[in-house]
């Protein structure tokens, strides 16, 4: 069946009045809904009786063009149309699981990449697209999914992230009615969560745009600096101390690489685990600062194997950052918490959406 045809017989169902005139829109033909009939009924029954067959003819068509008509302004006035079309066209909550379903299945498939995973990846393409929000001009942030295109899907944050959109174009193919900036952020959340990292509540609503709307490079954070560049990065986006910590956490996922952003190496043991690792080893290790021929990092004492960014040893050596860090590194479930906040949070900055957000959806976990 259908999803126009699965989601108005469950329309139907929920509410019958409002479903047939959806189904008459649908069609995308004058079809005469049964309110439109019962008015050009009315119309054709005050003709006089001894015009002719033209005549009445014509006068049924222009009494039912006229009751359409009248009818759509209506429907129109009271804002029907638009709210009707809405509840049978959004796709719902078990529509968006399959979604879900679909991500983490593939997820779970194309273990081949990096430390098996395309999760990371993903996760910091949901960022990097909502991570460009200016809430003093109201652009960026992940409605319109800009980042699809030149310049900047070229930005030097953005490099590599092409995996992350070419893993997720399948998917799109297989839900064609999904936008991809709901797409990028849904999947970010299958990633969170099918990583063992904490429920985020999600909620559709975000539109593409074209390229127009790509944001001037340098909003996303620059690894390379110190706690007053991630306060200017993270307070334009409406963040507040704690809440950049706890979304730096995510870097308990995945690695860095050379040929993107000229880092290396995982921040822990277990790049493919949702874990609060992040933070115990940024307070337990002694880190040191990588000898080699690239950009400054550090690298832990005990293996050598692991590696920090400036901006994160930023998060221990700056006096408002630390007690978020030791608060995280010694309760995970505080951590899966803050970051599940903030990371909704962030998926949504300058999404319009409708409403007050009360519909946010939980999504069920693969096996
Ligand atoms: C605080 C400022 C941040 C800076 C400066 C920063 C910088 C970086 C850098 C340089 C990389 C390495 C990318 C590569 O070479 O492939 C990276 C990776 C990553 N970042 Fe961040 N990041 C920040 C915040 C965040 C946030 C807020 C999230 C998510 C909520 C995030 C999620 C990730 C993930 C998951 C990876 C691993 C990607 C992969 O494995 O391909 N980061 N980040």
């Amino acid at each position: 069946m259908s999803l126009f045809r699965r989601t108005a017989s469950r329309a139907a169902q929920a509410s019958p009045a409002r479903a047939h005139y959806v189904r008459g829109c649908r069609q995308g033909k004058l079809t005469v809904t049964p309110c439109a009939k019962h008015a050009a009924r009315r119309g054709f029954a005050t003709t006089p009786s001894s015009a002719s067959a033209a005549y009445s003819r014509w006068a049924f068509l222009l009494g039912a063009g006229l009751a359409v008509s009248g009818a759509a302004t209506f429907l129109y006035t009271k804002q029907e149309t638009p709210t009707s079309l809405e509840a049978v066209h959004a796709p719902s909550q078990e529509d968006y699981q399959k979604v879900y379903n679909e991500v983490a299945r593939l997820l779970a498939e194309m273990d081949e990449y990096d430390d098996g995973s395309y999760g990371p990846v993903v996760l910091r393409l949901s960022w990097h697209a909502s991570g460009t929000y200016d809430k003093n001009t109201g652009t960026g942030g992940s409605n319109g999914a800009t980042m699809r295109f030149a310049p900047e899907s070229n930005h030097g944050a953005n490099l590599g992230l092409v995996n992350a959109r070419d893993f997720l174009e399948p998917v799109k193919k297989m839900f064609p009615w999904i936008s991809y900036s709901d797409l990028w952020t849904l999947a970010g959340v299958t990633a969170v969560q099918e990583l063992g990292g904490p429920t985020v509540p999600w909620r559709p609503g975000r539109h593409d745009a074209d390229s127009k709307a790509c944001t001037p490079d340098g909003r996303l954070p620059n690894a390379a600096k110190g706690p007053s560049h991630l306060r200017d990065i993270f307070y334009r986006m409406g963040f507040d101390d704690r809440e950049i910590v706890a979304l730096s956490g995510a870097h308990a996922l995945g690695r860095a690489h050379t040929d993107r952003t000229g880092y290396e190496g995982p921040w822990d043991f277990s790049p493919t685990v949702f874990t609060n690792e992040f933070f115990r080893l940024l307070v337990e290790e002694d880190w040191l600062q990588r000898e080699w021929e690239g950009p400054l990092q550090y690298t832990d004492k005990t293996t050598k194997t692991l590696m920090m960014l400036p901006t994160d040893m930023a998060l221990v050596e700056d006096a408002g950052f630390r007690p978020h860090v030791e608060r995280y590194a010694k309760d995970s479930d505080v951590f899966f918490q803050e970051f599940a906040d903030a990371y909704v949070k962030l998926l949504e900055l300058g999404v319009p959406f409708k409403g007050d957000g009360s519909e946010r959806w939980v999504f069920e976990r693969s096996d």
